[in-house]
């Protein structure tokens, strides 16, 4: 008899339940009843408190269109995994000792950039561990895509869409900031799906008076709107001058609640223009998988499930030109994947006109 755990942890997604299912489905059909699925609880916490069920195979069936996970999910971050908390519990211990009592062959856990770290101390620390790559950010190394991520950029793109038509009827400017944490592949793409005038991304520091006078250009055009897409994550260049303390300090100290509200105060003052601030938050990570991902997850999936089968543990399953891989997770772990400034998608915008914002 195998016995396989499934946990899906950190930041929710869409393509969890795709993912999970593509995982279950094969594993089923490769071992029929010889194979157990335990769903574990929340991410992390579950395997840390002991918090699973078996499943059964009718769980995994209707859920590949649906959003979110049906394992629940939550942050657990990895810095304080080795540190035992006020509860007294030795949380690295606690979920060896969960791997054990399940009597687990292999555990397989599907998560972003945190995720992973404490996967590859979980594989260090002799687990059998199988990762997929998931967030919409797409910033893990060692995959070409993760999932979540298209429909991540259709829902950010549909927001441009409807910004577009209501800043061209009042000749606005209108700021959408976008997620995607400390990369910029969502803005970046979303932007030029949605026809933005100019991107903001973390990798490439903004000026606020190359902002400026691209707006007033298009003010001289005759073009009486304008539509920027931000990410989350942007930062000036002046920002980009300070150490890592600096610049946390001087957002923590920032009057506004995010970059978009900073963006709008200021180049309100310099250009004497109305200015909207549209911020779709979570809207991003919700609802149905587009269909890519749906077969991207399921791809993953099975992949695991092939993984599981060939005693290959110790990796993460990827999407490398087209193909499905598996990369070591010691590979993976603690390094991001953000977008190259000088790549042929940045150089795309530039071409067409888009303001960097550099
Ligand atoms: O990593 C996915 C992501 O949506 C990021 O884009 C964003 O910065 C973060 O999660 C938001 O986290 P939370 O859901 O905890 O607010």
């Amino acid at each position: 008899m195998k016995r396989i755990g499934m946990l899906t942890s950190g930041g929710d997604c869409q393509g969890l339940n795709a993912a999970l299912r593509g995982v279950a489905k094969a594993l089923y059909e490769e071992f029929g009843k010889d194979v157990e699925i335990y769903g574990i609880h929340d991410g992390y916490r579950g395997l840390i408190e002991g918090d699973y069920q078996k499943m059964a195979p009718e769980n995994f069936s209707g859920i590949l269109t649906h959003g979110g996970t049906i394992l629940g999910t939550s942050r657990q971050p990895f810095k304080l995994m080795r540190v035992i908390g006020e509860n007294n519990v030795d949380k690295v211990a606690a979920m060896k000792a969960t791997y054990a009592k399940m009597k687990l062959d292999a555990l397989v856990i599907l998560g972003g950039n945190g995720t992973h770290k404490t996967a590859n101390l979980l594989s260090g620390e002799g687990l059998n561990v199988v990762t997929l790559p998931k967030t919409i950010d797409n910033d893990l190394w060692g995959t070409d895509v993760t999932f979540g991520y298209q429909s991540a950029i259709d829902i950010a793109t549909y927001v441009l869409d409807c910004i577009h038509t209501t800043a061209t009827s009042h000749g606005r400017i209108f700021i959408v900031e976008l997620m995607g944490h400390k990369a910029g592949w969502l803005t970046l793409e979303a932007g030029i799906a949605g026809g933005a005038d100019i991107i903001l991304i973390p990798e490439i520091p903004y000026k606020l008076d190359k902002i400026v006078s691209t707006l007033n250009r298009r003010g001289k055009q005759g073009k009486e709107f304008s539509i920027l897409a931000v990410a989350e994550g942007a930062l000036s260049y002046e920002e980009s001058k300070l150490s890592k303390k600096e610049f946390k300090q001087a957002r923590a100290n920032m009057a506004e609640p995010s970059i978009a509200y900073r963006l709008a105060n200021e180049l309100g003052k310099k250009t004497g223009q109305e200015i909207r601030v549209a911020v779709p938050g979570h809207f991003q990570r919700g609802g149905s998988p587009c269909a890519f991902d749906r077969v991207i997850s399921t791809r993953f999936g099975t992949e695991a499930a092939r993984l599981i089968k060939e005693k290959k543990f110790g990796h993460m399953v990827a999407l490398q030109n087209g193909k499905m891989v598996d990369v070591p997770l010691s590979e993976v772990a603690g390094k991001l994947k953000t977008v190259p400034p000088e790549s042929e998608i940045v150089r795309s915008a530039r071409d067409l006109g888009i303001c960097m914002g550099d």
